[in-house]
């Protein structure tokens, strides 16, 4: 098992380029399965999570080639619906193809999704929006099989703007007779990309963005090729880190758009930031002040994925930061890490108060979860002394070899 070394107390200086996007790539893996030709999808991350799609689509049928960063999918012998247990625990978003493969064949039959433990996921507005559009469900043996002998696109209401059940009725309702709307539909950038892309296929798709998505199903769909948009979360990374350790850092490649609620925070924090169009520098000279009042929300509000970096950054600030994550009850599992490298957290149900300290020490600690793990290295690369983090898969689940990034910036950072 690899660890990563860590001699805090370096300043970052230099650019750092932002890879494709997690959280767009799964979905749109999932997506090239509605066609029965060729998909070229530019600017994928090479990411533990992209890995284990990659075997989920070769399982049901497809012949992938991954060069560089583009990803090759032939999508045309699509004939297997059943997706095994190991593969569907691999990751979260393995939940995407429910939508996908139904679409394709009619049928699917999978399990439970893994991926990172944030306390319940439950998947029901995916099977609810599924059922809406005329699918069946049943359990066996563990196994959720779904089948639908003719899929009709109908109003598709969502208590909870979800985006993997947006994602996974989007990618169903191409393959339906008539129209979906999907109403309270998740406005996440995620959604916008995976629209443009399904249009780029010939699917008639518009409205992501905004809260009501409409798609005209049953359209034939061709040979695509196209270009994820770069990773918001992983900026948002960068950015915190650079805030934490000082110096002055370019994040480029990147939408600054998408994370303009993380640069507002960190513009009121104190931290010299100046926006262009596709990147954003900061600079931090002296102690940064607490943040008032972080909530997370659906987009556009403050993403639930950034709250991890944002509050090992909090850990060091001048007073008291506050924090309520609002999607994942179990979202504050990198707490006890921080703490373990001398930050003073306390936690009541879904707030956390960080009362900030002078110094962060070297410590042994391990990964939670893959934004919990980026928070404990970005801690780690502030803190005094030596760390070593471990059980550090779950980084590599959705940031391409961060060592290296950190590194080219400045950071004492190895992987052993
Ligand atoms: C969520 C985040 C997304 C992030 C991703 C990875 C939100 C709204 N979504 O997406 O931005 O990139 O995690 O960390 O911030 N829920 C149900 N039933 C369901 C589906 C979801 O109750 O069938 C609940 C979840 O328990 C959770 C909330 O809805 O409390 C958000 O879930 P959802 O947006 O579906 O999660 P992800 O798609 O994983």
């Amino acid at each position: 098992m690899s660890t990563l070394i860590v001699n805090g107390g370096r300043e970052l200086f230099g650019e750092v380029s932002v890879h494709g996007s997690k959280n767009s790539v799964l979905p749109i893996l999932a997506a090239t399965i509605l066609n029965a030709g060729t998909s070229v999808i530019h600017n994928c991350p090479k990411l533990r999570d992209v890995y284990a799609a990659i075997e989920i689509l070769r399982c049901i049928g497809c012949e992938v080639s991954f060069e560089e960063n583009t990803l090759t999918i032939d999508s045309k012998n699509v004939n297997n619906c059943e997706i095994p247990d190991e593969l569907m625990r691999e990751m979260r978003s393995s939940v995407i193809f429910m939508g996908a493969v139904l679409g394709r064949l009619g049928r699917v039959s999978l399990f439970a999704p893994g991926g990172c433990e944030l306390g319940a996921r439950p998947i029901d507005l995916h099977i609810s929006a599924l059922k809406t559009l005329g699918a069946h469900f049943r359990e066996e043996g563990g196994a959720i099989r779904c089948e639908a002998r003719r899929m009709r696109g109908r109003d598709i209401v969502l208590s909870f703007p979800s985006v993997g059940a947006t994602e996974n009725a989007m990618l169903a309702a191409t393959a339906c007779e008539g129209r979906t709307r999907i109403i309270n539909a998740a406005r996440e950038p995620e959604i916008e990309d995976l629209q443009n892309f399904l249009k780029a296929q010939g699917a008639e798709v518009y409205g992501a963005g905004s809260s009501t998505v409409t798609i005209e199903g049953k359209r034939p769909l061709s040979s695509v090729e196209y270009t994820v948009i770069p990773d918001r979360i992983c900026a948002a990374t960068y950015l915190c880190a650079a805030a934490l350790c000082g110096g002055r850092v370019r994040v480029s490649g990147i939408i600054p758009e998408h994370i303009s609620t993380v640069t507002t925070i960190l513009d009121g924090m104190g931290c010299d930031i100046r926006i262009d169009e596709k990147s954003i520098d900061i600079a931090r000279r002296g102690r940064l002040s607490a943040i008032r009042n972080v909530r997370t929300m659906p987009y556009p509000g403050f993403p639930t994925d950034a709250q991890p970096p944002l509050m090992a950054l909090a850990t060091r600030c001048a007073g008291t930061s506050t924090f309520v994550e609002n999607i994942f009850d179990g979202r504050f599992r990198h707490v006890g890490g921080l703490i373990r490298l001398g930050a003073d957290i306390k936690i009541e149900g879904k707030i956390a108060l960080v009362y900030g300290v002078e110094r962060l020490y070297g410590s042994n600690i391990d990964a939670t979860d893959l934004r919990g793990g980026a928070a404990m290295v970005i801690a780690a690369m502030a803190a005094e002394g030596e760390s070593r983090i471990g059980e550090i898969h779950h980084i590599d689940r959705g940031y391409e070899k961060i060592e290296e990034s950190m590194s080219a910036l400045g950071a004492d950072i190895k992987r052993r």
